[in-house]
């Protein structure tokens, strides 16, 4: 019994330290998607990118929740789905490569990314 605790209890860190990894978003992850799906469109449809310096981190993050897209037109989300990526994974390397992400992990990465370069953070990021 006396060493089944310290086991215990490192076990009980051990799956702590996993699901705290799991939730943390990947920017990395979340700016590959943006430039090569969000940008791509923008770019083609658009004349031009949105940078993540566009808005302040505040303002993506309701951007993000309030899901509309395009004025109002269509949302934001369908563009983090599966279903959307399967579309696009012939010709969209991110897409394939991110195939299988859950659609709430792939926003909080892209979220992550736009923070990061928000016009209130430290960096800026002016393009794409
Ligand atoms: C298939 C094309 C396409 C894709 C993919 C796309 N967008 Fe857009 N997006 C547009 C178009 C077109 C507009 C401009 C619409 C207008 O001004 O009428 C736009 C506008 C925007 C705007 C400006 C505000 C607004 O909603 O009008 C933001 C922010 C934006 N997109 C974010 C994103 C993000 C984030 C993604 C990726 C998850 C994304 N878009 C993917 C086509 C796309």
């Amino acid at each position: 019994m006396k060493l089944l605790k310290p086991l215990a209890s490192t076990l009980l860190l051990a799956a702590m330290t996993v699901s705290f990894t799991a939730q943390a978003a990947d920017a990395k992850r979340g700016r590959v998607y943006y430039r090569m799906v969000c940008t791509v469109c923008h770019m083609e449809k658009m004349g031009g990118p949105i940078s993540p310096s566009s808005k302040k981190k505040a303002d993506w993050a309701s951007y993000l929740q309030t899901n509309k897209h395009a004025k109002g037109k269509d949302t934001v989300k369908q563009y983090f789905s599966k279903e959307y990526r399967a579309s696009i994974k012939a010709k969209n390397q991110a897409a394939a490569k991110y195939a299988e992400v859950p659609e709430a992990e792939l926003m909080d990465d892209v979220k992550a990314f736009l923070s990061a370069g928000a016009l209130d953070s430290d960096t800026p990021t002016s393009c794409d």
